[in-house]
């Protein structure tokens, strides 16, 4: 059989791209081919997000787009996986026979076995002669009601981890960074939020894994990590406790937290907490230049973890920490678990620690906000301008709320706040941050700053494709899509996405390259001229800031 086709796209986070890249890591052992369109493709992919209406509408688009060729190519395998095949089940599937797969987030090593089924019973539809209907034959896999069920064995029965550990390492797969996974899932339930439903329960990963996976990244000269999870400084693993399955020991039920401001005294040696766990990784993979974790939650942020980024210094001062609204009252509607005191306790302290302009080592606070939550007043709105004042975050993405079904909010609050006064107050918010990180931007003129060079610039890529590209190829860089979008009026970028600095390129002249500070700032160079900007990739320059705007730095390499 020739090799089957595949175009893997994906929409919304970082976590997201990992999964993508860990399903094309394992069909392409089992001998699919990636492609970067779908036309060429007889296997099409969609890794989906849920959190945002937004970012469904984009899928149930290209679902439009890729249900008439099917009608000409029923042999067309069409999967949705992720967020939104777990979030829709097999409703999706009846709204929209074109889908022949669902897969969810925490189903994915099932991925091939659904897939090679779909493959055949497609090819049995091209050529039955029988007529008879095969349309019953959709290969779903998703973790429904199980997803919660409380005991220590549902989690260590997680067959996910196999599929984290059998990531494919090899220096020609990454360009310089990789993103490592230390717990998946999310308890939190705050009422808009859809996450807890789709991941299903939080559950963190034996550090020994997780370190070994960072010194394998490091051996293959990889220079920069990033620690995904929903909530990164809840990360704790009880030793004691530990599972294993067929000698492999499992992840582990987050538990409630009771760590403080200090290191919970009764964690003692057999367990592993955030701190621990970035200090192992720091000690242990010094060859990583950088350290960086995404997304820590504003409670339960203890001082042991401010106390090893600031005495690691391959741990970026960087953090991006969420605060939602500026309202205690939305807070609670919310269900975030603290107050707007609390938060800006916890932003002050952090500073205390870990700020040195002086250095050169400022740190960068990125946030989160979700716009027009139900009951939202103007004074509420006015207390989240207030706040972004008073935290004065490097980037902030400012979301309009999007009820989602099956959150709380959704069943329980209503959406009354009018579409226009939701777009009025994500604008007046965007103003304001806009100034804010306008000003940040151009306090880093005339310093020194180091930059960890990820690729040509988005300038340069429109000048040399003549087109601007909302995709662009995640990690391996195989043909695997990766989708951004949200920007404008509906929110800011996803963490992550790409920033483009904006300015009309010249018709020639050299190449421009972009990179990001350890504070997480976007800087844009000149390739020097007799280097391939190919072979920048993945690497550090230094950089004297001679200008800026909003979200761009502008570099010499000095
Ligand atoms: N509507 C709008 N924004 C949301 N987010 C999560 N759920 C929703 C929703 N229903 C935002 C939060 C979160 C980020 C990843 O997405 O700000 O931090
Ligand atoms: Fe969603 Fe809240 Fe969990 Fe973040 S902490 S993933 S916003 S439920």
């Amino acid at each position: 059989m020739p090799a089957r086709k595949v175009y893997l796209e994906t929409f919304g986070c970082q976590m997201n791209e990992l999964d993508s890249e860990l399903v094309a890591t394992q069909l392409r052992a089992l001998g699919y081919e990636f492609v970067p369109a779908p036309e060429s493709a007889d296997v099409v992919l969609y890794n989906t997000c849920s959190v945002r209406d937004l970012a469904e509408q984009k899928v149930r688009s290209r679902l439009g787009e890729v249900k008439l060729r099917k009608k000409r190519e029923p042999g067309l395998v069409v999967g949705v996986l992720g967020c939104m095949a777990e979030r829709d089940g097999v409703d999706l599937i009846k709204r929209m026979p074109v889908v022949d797969v669902l897969c969810g987030p925490a189903e994915l090593d099932k991925l091939p076995g659904l897939l090679d089924n779909a493959v055949r019973t497609n090819d049995a539809r091209h050529t039955a002669d029988s007529g008879a209907d095969l349309r019953s034959a959709n290969q779903v896999a998703l973790q429904g009601a199980a997803s919660r069920r409380s005991s220590t064995l549902a989690a260590a029965g997680d067959s996910l981890e196999m599929l984290d550990l059998s990531r494919a390492v090899s220096p020609e797969d990454h360009n310089g960074s990789a993103y490592v996974r230390i717990t998946r899932g999310c308890n939190k339930f705050c009422t808009y939020c859809v996450v807890p439903h789709t991941r299903g329960a939080e559950t963190h990963r034996p550090p020994d894994h997780i370190v070994e996976e960072c010194r394998r990244l490091a051996d293959a000269g990889v220079m920069e990590i990033t620690l995904l999870g929903q909530t990164v400084n809840h990360y704790r693993y009880e030793h004691g406790a530990a599972v294993s399955v067929d000698g492999v020991l499992q992840p582990q039920k987050g538990r409630s937290f009771k760590g403080g401001h200090r290191r919970d005294p009764l964690a003692g040696d057999r367990t592993t907490t955030f701190a621990d766990l970035l200090r192992r990784i720091h000690d242990e993979a010094p060859s990583i230049r950088r350290l960086r974790f995404v997304t820590s939650y504003p409670r339960d942020f203890g001082d042991d973890v401010l106390e090893v980024m600031r005495d690691s210094p391959r741990i970026c001062r960087y953090l991006h920490v969420p605060a939602q609204t500026g309202s205690d009252r939305m807070l609670k509607a919310m269900n975030r678990g603290y107050s707007v005191g609390e938060y800006l306790e916890f932003i002050d302290r952090a500073r205390s620690f870990l700020d040195e302009p002086e250095k050169e080592r400022p740190l960068m606070i990125a946030g989160d906000i979700i716009c027009g939550f139900s009951g939202e007043t103007e004074e509420d709105h006015l207390q989240t301008a207030e706040l972004l004042r008073r935290v004065r975050y490097k980037n902030c993405f400012i979301f309009k709320y999007s009820p989602r079904p099956g959150t709380t909010a959704f069943d329980r609050l209503p959406d009354d706040v009018a579409e226009a006064d939701k777009r009025r107050r994500v604008n007046e918010l965007l103003a304001i941050q806009h100034e804010i990180s306008d000003d940040i931007a151009r306090r880093q003129v005339g310093s020194e700053l180091e930059v960890f060079v990820q690729g040509v610039s988005a300038r340069e890529q429109k000048r040399q494709t003549g087109r601007s590209t909302g995709s662009r190829a995640a990690g391996n860089g195989h043909g695997v899509q990766l989708t951004v979008g949200g920007a404008g009026l509906d929110g800011a970028d996803p963490p992550g996405a790409p920033v483009i600095a904006a300015e009309s390129a010249p018709a020639s002249g050299p190449v421009q390259m972009t990179g990001r500070t350890d504070g997480d700032l976007i800087v844009v160079f000149d390739c020097p001229q007799g280097r391939s900007p190919d072979s920048m990739i993945g690497t550090f320059v230094r950089t004297r800031i001679t200008r800026a705007n909003t979200l761009t730095l502008w570099g010499e390499i000095v």
